[in-house]
């Protein structure tokens, strides 16, 4: 186990009717608020008029900036910074999913930042100063909710990059499972994929004794099959969206990955998928995941195996490492499809045309290659998109 420091200081205010809370928690932080969302879900829910109501009551004065897209932009962000400047705005509550958090979680850094805050995200400058976040969940999947990440794609160029740095922790987060009950299908798989993918991406590791995180990992990952598999055939199953909404966050909130280093590759691979073709993230991984499994297992059977036999319940073959490996990919495969989600590009609608662009556009993390269960070249980058074709 490596050494580590963890605070995750995000206060999560978790359960039924907990977003009729928002005005007070707002109100510890500022009195001149933007409210930020998406495309109007939360209007046609109902969500909105009760945020209002809640804010209204606090004696919080409301600014609005709607019209977050999947996959927020840069042009957005930029936007909220000027009215957050005009209107000395104190404070950002963000209602929506990983895009809606995500873009306000930038607009608050670049409130205080005199450059250019699209800077944080090339790497030129760190921040320094946020303006703070508060948050409504209504999608359980980034887990930006209690995560130091935001990912944000500038549309020139069509670059999609990520900053992780504390500031970004929310203040709180207030996380309502009904609130999920509205997901569509595929929203609520695609969430799914990307709750396994973050902790995947933390369980393949190359540290050394991590028993206690593996099956912290595991454990997980297990109660998410097992409760996406109910709320697929019962949305409103109350029981079974409330531990995928604390799965979410518990996913990306750092507490998986102590002591160990992970293996990101597919974000940054799938990042690329998402700038270019505007797909979901979520499914978007559920192409690549399976992909880069079966590219770099050999690196690592006796993990591979592990996964497959613990989380999968596969039988353990001491004899042929290698089978059991495959058949957890396989088992990982079978899952995406039973809940909908595609598995391979083509299903997504991309063909070969591009896929040498984005692997040379993909993000490099060590420099010159990408990830530690192997470390991914461009041209590795390649033969995985050519792999999940
Ligand atoms: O825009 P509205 O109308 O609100 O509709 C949204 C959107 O179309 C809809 N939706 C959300 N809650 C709903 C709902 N529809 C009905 N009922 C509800 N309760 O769902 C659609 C997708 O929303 P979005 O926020 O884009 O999805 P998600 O939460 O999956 O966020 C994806 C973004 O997060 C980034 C991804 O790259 C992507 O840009 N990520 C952020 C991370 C972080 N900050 O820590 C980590 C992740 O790895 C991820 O990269
Ligand atoms: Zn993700």
């Amino acid at each position: 186990m490596d050494n580590f420091r963890f605070l995750c200081a995000t206060e999560v205010i978790f359960g039924k009717d907990s977003e009729n809370q928002v005005g007070t928690y707002t109100k510890q932080y500022a009195n001149r608020v933007l409210l930020h969302y998406g495309g109007g879900s939360i209007k046609r829910t109902g969500l909105y008029d009760r945020v209002m109501k809640s804010l209204k009551e606090a004696d919080i004065e409301v600014f609005e900036l709607g019209g977050v897209q999947p996959n927020p932009r840069l042009g957005l962000v930029k936007e909220g910074i000027e009215l957050c400047r005009r209107e000395e705005i104190e404070f950002i509550l963000a209602v929506g999913g990983g895009s809606v958090i995500d873009s306000a979680k930038a607009i608050a850094l670049g409130v205080c930042y005199d450059g250019d805050v699209w800077d944080f995200f090339s790497g030129k400058a760190l921040p320094e100063e946020t303006l703070g976040v508060g948050v409504v969940l209504t999608l359980p999947a980034a887990g930006s909710e209690t995560s130091i990440s935001t990912v944000i794609t500038n549309e020139d160029g069509w670059y999609k990059r990520g900053l992780n740095h504390e500031l970004n922790r929310p203040l709180f987060a207030i996380m309502n499972p009904e609130l999920t009950y509205t997901l569509p299908p595929e929203q609520t798989a695609n969430g799914v994929a990307d709750m396994m993918a973050h902790i995947m991406e933390r369980y393949f590791t190359t540290t050394k004794d991590v028993d206690l995180t593996d099956r912290l990992c595991e454990a997980t990952l297990k109660t998410i099959i097992r409760n996406a598999r109910i709320v697929k055939d019962n949305p409103q199953d109350y029981a079974a969206r409330a531990e995928l909404m604390l799965a979410g966050s518990l996913a990306h909130n750092g507490l998986l990955s102590v002591g160990r280093v992970g293996d990101w590759s597919s974000h940054q691979i799938e990042h690329e998928l998402s700038a270019i073709y505007d797909v979901a993230h979520g499914a978007g991984l559920a192409v690549i995941y399976p992909a880069w499994m079966k590219y770099v297992y050999k690196n690592d059977l006796p993990r591979f195996a592990q996964f497959a036999h613990r989380v999968w319940n596969v039988e353990l073959n001491l004899e042929n490492l290698e089978e059991t490996a495959l058949e957890g990919i396989r088992q990982l495969e079978l899952f995406f499809k039973e809940i909908g989600l595609p598995t391979t590009l083509t299903e997504l609608g991309i063909d070969d045309q591009r896929l040498e662009e984005m692997a040379n556009k993909c993000k490099m993390t060590n420099g010159d290659s990408l990830g530690v269960v192997m470390k991914l070249t461009p041209k590795d980058v390649l033969n995985i998109y050519k792999l999940a074709l």
